[in-house]
């Protein structure tokens, strides 16, 4: 169910946008298919998806054959269009408006998805924020898989993805908390943009030992391509990819 907003959220003014741009082929054949990798077989699993956006990976969650999925996101307007989508075609998903560093417990879950949550912390300790949340709502042993933004490729400056349809800008220099601003040229001349924020890799490790967690990685992202694709526009991709996977399994 949709709940009261907390606050204006970044993603209330660009909701419409942000899920059209999940058609771009760069989530299709790249962000989609690491995911699912990384979570593997989810039948019969609990899954929490944090931050769910508008659904679009709850629903994949669901389809294939999750026992139940909870997704929680900070945007009322998000919510709000996932839960469209859940009473037009029912897949039994709940949905609720939430903030991921505030979030308690609502849990436990065997899987926690968290496609692009841990870009929004600015410090260490906001990191540890989402770590602990995520930590609170697993079963002991349980798994966390998500997409990121790449801290290992945040160069500075600005670099253009333009071919796979949006441009990185990096705020110089690279420094704990750098905004990182991502922006999607549209079909009528105008832009959408949002920023997520860098942390080094070894904030990321240091926060999820302290949460909790007995292992943490980064995984390099696959392209799952069919006929028809380039592969070496993919190839281009993945060498200097963006994004990246994330796991981590909490402690027993
Ligand atoms: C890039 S979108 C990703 C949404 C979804 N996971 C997906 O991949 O389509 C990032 C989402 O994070 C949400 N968000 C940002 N900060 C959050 C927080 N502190 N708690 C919960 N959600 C948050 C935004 O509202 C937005 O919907």
């Amino acid at each position: 169910m949709s709940s009261p907003a907390i606050h204006h959220a970044e993603y209330d003014d660009i909701a419409a946008d942000y899920s059209a741009s999940k058609q771009l082929p760069f989530r299709v054949l790249v962000e989609a298919p690491t995911l699912f990798a990384l979570a593997g077989d989810v039948r019969g699993k609990t899954v929490l998806d944090l931050p769910c956006g508008d659904g679009t990976y709850s629903r994949a969650f669901a389809r294939r054959g999750a026992a139940s999925v909870l997704g929680v996101d900070l945007s009322s307007s998000m919510i709000e269009r996932a839960q469209m989508s859940e009473t037009e075609a029912p897949l039994g998903i709940s949905y609720r408006v939430g903030d991921a560093a505030s979030l308690g417990t609502v849990g436990p879950f065997d899987l926690v998805v968290a496609c692009y949550l841990f870009n929004y912390a600015r410090t260490a300790a906001e990191l540890l924020a989402f770590a602990r949340t995520v930590a609170a709502n697993l079963k002991p042993g349980g798994r966390l898989v998500g997409m990121n933004d790449n801290p290992l490729t945040a160069f500075g400056g600005p670099q253009s993805y333009a071919r796979y349809g949006f441009l990185r800008d990096v705020e110089v220099p690279v420094r704990e908390g750098s905004r990182i601003r991502y922006s999607f040229p549209k079909a009528d001349g105008t832009t959408f943009s949002f920023d997520n924020f860098w942390l080094s890799p070894d904030t990321y490790r240091a926060a999820f030992a302290e949460a909790g967690f007995a292992a943490f990685d980064f995984v390099e992202c696959q392209a799952k391509l069919a006929e028809g694709h380039e592969p070496d526009l993919w190839q281009a991709f993945l060498s200097d990819c963006p994004i990246i996977g994330l796991f981590a399994q909490r402690d027993d």
